[in-house]
């Protein structure tokens, strides 16, 4: 967490409320999984959903499910006839976020896809989506920007989650930290996107294609 924790706090309470459903989601992700702050929380929950909302997106596809919190808060803003395809590789994980769709009535808007991310998006056709939000494994993260491109209309956005990485982009010395400085990197020197790197919670990229 880069930003003050109170401040944090003080900014999602002031923020439009999620529906209660996630804070259940939340207690049973902290109380059965092993790294609960992977899920994005209240805040950056809650941009998603508004970019879901601004850019009136209808087909998302999000690249790391964990337990499912990030995926409702985006289909929350999801027209009825919208989907979310959101792709995880952990059946422990999986088997949480299927609860919680199951339970949620923005559920149905949600098609969860079992496998290796990079494989689920290799299968999608390409300019068919308005939002990719990428959120799994570090070191996949060039190759996911790229298959993004690809799958994304012109105009459509890409969200990228974790991109100052604690602040070690400023030094990095690990693989998961070199791959975010060179997606990072990528973003800024790509002609076809323009974008911004907000320093919301660990920080989010939001590169819009052109
Ligand atoms: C940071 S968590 C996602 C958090 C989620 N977006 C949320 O806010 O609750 C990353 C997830 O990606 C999954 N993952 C890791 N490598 C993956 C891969 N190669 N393909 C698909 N999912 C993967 C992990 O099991 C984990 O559940």
């Amino acid at each position: 967490m880069i930003v003050d924790e109170k401040i944090e706090a003080y900014s999602a309470a002031h923020s439009s409320p999620l529906p209660p459903l996630l804070d259940a989601l939340a207690e049973r992700t902290r109380a059965e999984t092993t790294a609960p702050q992977m899920m994005v929380g209240r805040l950056e929950g809650n941009v998603l959903r508004m970019l879901v909302s601004l850019t009136g997106a209808k087909r998302v596809v999000e690249i790391g499910t964990f337990t499912g919190y990030s995926a409702l808060c985006m289909a929350n803003a999801l027209p009825a006839d919208g989907e979310l395809v959101t792709c995880e590789i952990e059946e422990k994980h999986a088997s949480i976020a299927r609860d919680f769709f199951d339970k949620s009535p923005d559920g149905s808007k949600i098609r969860l896809r079992m496998g290796p991310a990079i494989e689920t998006l290799r299968g999608l056709p390409e300019q068919a989506f308005d939002l990719v939000f990428i959120d799994a494994d570090k070191e996949a993260y060039p190759a996911y920007y790229e298959e993004s491109m690809r799958i994304l209309r012109h105009g459509g956005l890409i969200v990228a989650d974790n991109v100052l990485w604690s602040g070690r982009v400023l030094a990095p010395g690990d693989a998961s930290s070199r791959a975010i400085v060179a997606f990072n990197e990528r973003v800024r020197t790509d002609d076809r996107v323009e974008q911004v790197l907000l320093t919301v919670r660990d920080g989010m990229m939001l590169a819009r294609k052109k």
